[in-house]
C-alpha cells in the first residue's frame, strides 16, 4: 500500500488556535500511519520547497500558543495561474498526496484553482478571526479574538464613562460583521455599524445625542473596518458633523492585537476536532472540501461553497438598540 504523504500549512492571516489545529493533524495523521510534512510560511513554502517532516515532539507544547509556529503569508505567485501550475508541479515533484490548508477564504480560493492543475487530496480547515467562512458555524480563531476585543472594549468603557466621552471603536472584520457584532453584544454598546447593513449617519448622530438626553455618561460605537474601509478618520468626521447634531468623539482602532493571544478553550476544542478530522476525511479519500462544524457536528462542505455570503444574527443585531435605551 501507498503511504498517505500530506502537506499542512497555514495561510493568510494568523488566528489563534491555528497551533492546535496543527497538532492535530500533526499527531493523528502518525498515529494513523501518514507521513506529515509541514510547509512553512503558507503558500510560498511551496515554492520555496520549505518542506519540514514532523514527528509528534514537533508539536509539544503548542496547544496554547497563539500565532503559528510554521508560520503564514499572504502570497502573490499563487494569485497567477502561472503560479498554481508550477506549485502542482512541485508537489508533483516531492510526491505529496495530499494538502492541509488552515486559513480563510482566500487560502480556500488557491485551493481552488490547485485542484485545476493537481489531483492530490485536498483538504481545507477554516481558520480566521473573521468567521466569514460559509459552512461552518465558527472559524478557528474567532472566539479568541472576540473574547479579546470584549477585554479592550471593558477597558475603554472604564475611560469612557469617568470622562462622559463617545468612542468609535473599529474592529477587524474584512468585509463582514461578525466581530463587530458579537463584541457589540458583548460590551453593551450603543451602536454596532456591519457591512451587511445600510449605514445612516444621520440616524446614528441622533441616536448619540438621544442618548445624552437619556443621561448616558459614556457612548460606544463599534465599527466594522469594511464600513469605514481604512478611512475611519473620514468616516467619524462626517458621522460627527451632522448639521444640528454635531458631537465629539474619541476613536480607537484596535488593530493587531485582536490576532494574538492564546487560543481559548473553545478555539482548542474547535482546531483539535477539525484538524484530527480533517486526517480522517484523507484517509477516507474525501477531496475538494473543507472540514467544518455545524450545530456542534462535523461536517464536510464541498469547497466551492465556503465563499457564499454567510449570514450574520439579524436577530441579535436587531437588540442592539433595545439594549442600549
Ligand atoms: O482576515 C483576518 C484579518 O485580520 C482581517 O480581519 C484584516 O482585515 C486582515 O486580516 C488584515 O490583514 P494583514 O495583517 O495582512 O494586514
Amino acid at each position: 500500500m501507498n503511504e498517505k504523504k500530506i502537506g499542512v500549512f497555514c495561510s493568510g492571516g494568523d488566528a489563534p488556535g491555528m497551533n492546535a489545529a496543527l497538532r492535530a493533524v500533526v499527531r493523528r495523521g502518525i498515529a494513523q500511519g501518514v507521513k506529515i510534512i509541514a510547509i512553512h510560511r503558507g503558500y510560498q513554502g511551496i515554492f520555496d520547497e520549505a518542506f519540514e517532516k514532523m514527528t509528534p515532539r514537533s508539536v509539544g507544547n503548542i496547544i496554547q500558543l497563539g500565532g503559528t509556529i510554521i508560520k503564514t503569508a499572504r502570497c502573490e505567485k499563487f494569485y497567477r495561474e502561472e503560479g498554481v501550475a508550477e506549485a502542482a508541479e512541485i508537489l508533483k515533484k516531492h510526491n505529496f498526496t495530499g494538502l492541509i490548508a488552515i486559513g480563510g477564504d482566500g487560502t480556500f480560493r488557491g485551493l481552488i484553482e490547485l485542484q485545476k492543475h493537481w489531483d492530490g487530496q485536498i483538504i481545507g480547515v477554516p481558520g480566521t478571526i473573521d468567521n466569514d467562512i460559509f459552512g461552518t458555524d465558527y472559524t478557528i480563531g474567532f472566539d479568541t479574538a472576540i473574547d479579546t476585543v470584549i477585554q479592550m472594549l471593558d477597558r475603554i468603557r472604564d475611560t469612557a464613562e469617568s470622562h462622559e466621552r463617545v468612542f468609535i471603536v473599529e474592529v477587524m472584520g474584512r468585509q463582514s460583521g461578525f466581530i463587530a457584532l458579537e463584541v457589540g453584544i458583548g460590551c453593551g454598546a450603543e451602536a454596532v455599524l456591519i457591512p451587511e447593513h445600510p449605514i445612516n449617519l444621520r440616524e446614528i448622530a441622533k441616536q448619540v445625542k438621544e442618548a445624552h438626553k437619556r443621561e448616558k455618561k459614556s457612548v460606544i460605537i463599534v465599527v466594522a473596518e469594511g464600513v469605514s474601509n481604512n478611512k475611519i478618520f473620514e468616516f467619524c468626521n462626517k458621522l460627527t458633523n451632522q448639521e444640528g447634531l454635531e458631537f465629539k468623539t474619541h476613536i480607537s482602532i484596535l488593530g493587531h492585537v485582536q490576532r494574538g493571544g492564546s487560543p481559548s478553550a473553545l478555539d482548542r476544542w474547535l482546531a483539535t476536532r477539525l484538524g484530527a478530522f480533517a486526517i480522517d476525511c484523507i484517509l477516507e479519500g474525501s477531496t475538494g472540501i473543507m472540514v467544518g462544524e455545524q450545530n456542534h457536528q462535523l461536517v464536510k462542505v464541498p469547497l466551492k461553497e465556503t465563499g457564499k455570503k454567510k449570514s450574520i444574527d439579524q436577530y441579535a443585531y436587531s437588540l442592539i438598540r433595545d439594549l442600549a435605551i
